[in-house]
């Protein structure tokens, strides 16, 4: 594998997890695998996550590790090509991400949605622009459109905590103060539909999801008709992806945030959230602190993700 950008790079998902689980019983099998490889992680958003359980992951497999945060300490980085860069840019991405190519074997880039023009978030510009000029395999740590290492480790958790073959998913959406993107359930929506499971998306009229990553799922208004008979409810908040209010906040209604009223719903189902989240906005303290929480789980779990895809990308150096 050279590129991990969404769910159909890692083929086939029952072997993914079955290579998932081998690595989570001795995530030390593999310890020379990466030995003499460098793993570059360029970040031009923040992350606690992403960050630690990468490197975690990249240092289990032998690898030296490098973490550029691309805002702070390097140059500020034009990416439009054909800008006469007479502004306060003084480097342009395209010698950039060559020269960042120069100094490691594999490369991992965050760089979200910047709500500027819907086009050149959904076509994905910056990461495949790494694809493209860095000479080296690129994994995504979250792009514009997708977080594919958050959804195979939400995939990983919810094989370690299913009760019955073919769960109901329930994704809601849930108030948020600010714009956020639609990456984390474009990219949870795909996954879910590339498993068998029963898969129900719930949010108020106007956040309507890409239909490319809603696929087959079901889509419920209301969301307590939604949550009924759920097995695990998965939390996010997004922005509105519609024209004309791409990248807006269209409501903030808290009668949808996930409180034990709305859990008591489900089939005593598992929260699910991939954090951070703001309390009391997106949850209460009682379903996030319940026994039935997944989030720390979830965050764990990241480690495996981002080792079994560096794993593959190293076996194809
Ligand atoms: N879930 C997630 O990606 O967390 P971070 O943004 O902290 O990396």
């Amino acid at each position: 594998m050279r590129y991990f950008t969404n769910v159909h790079d890692l083929g086939d998902l029952k072997s993914a997890l079955a290579e998932a689980f081998e690595i989570k019983k001795d995530r030390y099998k593999y310890e020379t695998l990466g030995k003499h490889k460098t793993c570059l992680l360029i970040f031009f958003n923040n992350s606690l996550r992403t960050r630690l359980s990468t490197q975690k992951a990249a240092r289990n497999l032998g690898m030296d590790v490098i973490v550029l945060d691309v805002n702070q300490g390097a140059w500020k980085l034009e990416t439009e090509r054909g800008v006469i860069m007479d502004g306060d840019k003084p480097e342009h991405l395209l010698e950039a991400i060559p020269v960042m190519g120069c100094y490691c074997d594999v490369i991992g880039v965050r760089s979200f949605a910047r709500f500027e023009s819907k086009k050149d978030d959904y076509e994905e510009k910056i990461l495949n622009q790494f694809i493209q000029y860095s000479g080296r395999p690129v994994f995504s740590m979250e792009a514009a459109t997708r977080h594919p290492l958050q959804s195979f480790a939400d995939l990983i958790t919810i094989e370690e905590n299913k009760r019955v073959e073919r769960p109901k998913i329930v994704m809601t959406w849930a108030p948020h103060p600010r714009a956020l993107p639609q990456a984390v359930p474009n990219s949870f929506a795909e996954w879910m539909n590339a498993t068998g499971y029963e898969f129900v998306i719930t949010h108020p009229k106007g956040y309507e999801l890409d239909p490319r990553f809603v696929g087959n799922a079901v889509v419920e208004y209301d969301q307590d008709k939604a949550l009924e008979g759920a097995d695990f409810v998965y939390a996010k908040n997004w922005a509105a992806y519609t024209d004309p209010n791409y990248g807006k906040v269209i409501s903030t209604d808290r009668s949808w945030t996930v409180t034990t009223e709305k859990m008591a719903l489900t089939n005593n189902a598992f929260f699910m959230h991939c954090l951070p989240v703001r309390r009391n906005m997106i949850v209460s303290d009682d379903v996030i602190e319940a026994p039935t929480s997944l989030v720390i789980p979830e965050a764990a779990n990241r480690e495996i993700s981002a080792q079994v895809v560096l794993k593959r990308i190293l076996e194809s150096l």
